[in-house]
């Protein structure tokens, strides 16, 4: 057995004692849960992301909402993310017995409920006091991997804790080089089996609302800040008596929080690649790649997966739709690398079409943060339960009962690249799911 063998198995002792230690009466979303347990009820104004969206822009100061539904530039390439789901197409199959459906993948090693996670966001308690916690019980409760961010509003050791070992850890390589290290062999030593590089932000981009609203970490509160937050009391008041988020793993030592959202995060180059690859035993992922050329370096230099997003169009507003970039990654990469996909998925069908495209596994982002919005952790379960609901329901209609059997059979015009170059390689991947 490899060092690095040696390293997971070890890791994994880690979240099978983590786990044991922290058994819950239910657990994955399919048991019944005590009566009056408020982090199981569920919201009656909810059923759709968009109704939580709306909800949510009610509810939060405009600087809070924008922050979480703005984008890049002109907002273009998020917008695009979305529209590109409705010009895909899934053919209805018929007389198929599919009564008894079951969600259940096998990924990176783990065995989760369902083929999606929670991606990572920073500052998640700025949209609700708590947030963070909710996002847990959710990944608890549905069992998800809820991957934290560098830049996230609670402790990296307390979120392996509270999601029972599901967490991943999302790494920005920021400011400073020590930091950045530092935070790896934190996230080593809490137990985490799973680091994820995110390699698309070099430099944090113009996010329009952001810089009109004087969005800024920590808070400015001018005049226009203060009308907003007076217009949205329950926030405030919930804010006030909490505190301000920060990004809680960041030193504090330069003021009130040690983040420099706009500093250069450039530093996650070839170069620290390799490092990184030395350096952390468990599986590295690499997150925010769109290019082919990328990709198959990535591969070539022992990432364990790679993670296909455009940042929901935060970062390059002329990026194309990621989900169209999907199928040609792929192609390269063989029918058996292990493929993530984010970016524009708003509903269970999103997330079967980003499948049969060629992904393994889907993130959900701003959707849950508007849940939270909306309605907290109601909201959150609500939602979260909308898309395995509607991920199941989308099967039966496709004739299929398990994410396993997705193939690019199910699209009405595949993409090219899935049908001409790589019909040997669909064959033999989709026979491998069978
Ligand atoms: C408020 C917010 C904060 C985010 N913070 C991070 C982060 O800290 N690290 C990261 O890799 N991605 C971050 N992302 C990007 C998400 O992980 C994900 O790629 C994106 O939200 C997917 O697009 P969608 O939400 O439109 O589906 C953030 C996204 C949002 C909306």
């Amino acid at each position: 057995m490899s060092a690095r063998q040696h390293s997971i198995g070890g890791l994994n002792s880690v979240r099978h004692i983590l786990q044991r230690a922290n058994a819950r009466p239910f657990r994955g979303g399919s048991k019944i849960a005590p009566s009056g347990d408020k982090t199981t009820k569920q919201s009656r104004r909810i059923f759709t992301a968009e109704d939580a969206r709306m909800l949510a822009r009610r509810r939060l100061p405009r600087l809070v909402f924008d922050f979480v539904d703005g984008a890049a530039g002109r907002e273009i390439a998020a917008a695009k993310n979305i529209s590109a789901f409705d010009e895909i197409e899934l053919q209805p199959r018929v007389m198929q017995d599919v009564s008894s459906r079951n969600l259940r993948t096998t990924f990176l090693g783990s065995e989760y409920d369902c083929p999606v996670g929670i991606a990572p966001m920073g500052m998640c308690d700025l949209i609700w006091h708590g947030a963070d916690r909710m996002l847990a019980r959710a990944s608890n409760r549905f069992n998800a991997p809820l991957c934290l961010s560098s830049a996230a509003s609670c402790l990296i050791e307390d979120m392996l804790s509270w999601t029972e070992g599901r967490a991943w850890f999302q790494l920005y390589v920021g400011q400073s080089m020590d930091h950045t290290l530092d935070m790896v062999e934190r996230a080593k030593t809490a137990g985490y089996e799973t680091l994820v590089l995110t390699v698309d932000v070099p430099q944090v981009s113009r996010r329009v609302r952001d810089l009109r609203n004087g969005f800024e970490m920590p808070f400015r509160i001018g005049p226009r800040q203060f009308l907003d937050f007076a217009a949205h009391p329950k926030w405030s008041l919930t804010t006030l008596v909490n505190g301000a988020p920060s990004a809680k793993n960041f030193p504090t030592d330069r003021g009130n929080s040690g983040f420099d959202r706009g500093a250069s995060r450039a530093g996650a180059d070839w170069a620290f690649l390799n490092r990184l690859r030395d350096l952390w035993p468990g599986r590295l992922v690499i997150k925010g790649v769109t290019s082919v050329a990328d990709a198959k370096r990535i591969q070539s230099c022992g990432a364990d997966a790679i993670y296909v997003s455009n940042h929901g169009g935060r970062q390059l507003d002329s990026a194309p739709a990621a989900i169209k970039l999907l199928p040609a990654i792929r192609t390269a990469l063989g029918p058996d690398y292990p493929l993530i996909f984010d970016s524009g998925i708003r509903s269970g069908e999103d997330v079967v079409k980003a499948l049969a495209f060629g992904a393994d596994f889907v993130m959900l982002g701003r959707p849950l943060l508007f849940a939270i919005g909306a309605e907290g952790e109601r909201g959150l379960n609500s939602l979260f339960s909308i898309f395995t609901e509607e991920i199941s329901l989308t099967l039966a209609q496709l004739g299929l009962t398990r994410p396993g059997e997705i193939s690019r059979d199910v699209l009405i015009n595949p993409p090219a690249s899935l049908t001409e170059k790589s019909t040997q390689l669909h064959i033999t991947k989709s026979i491998k799911r069978a």
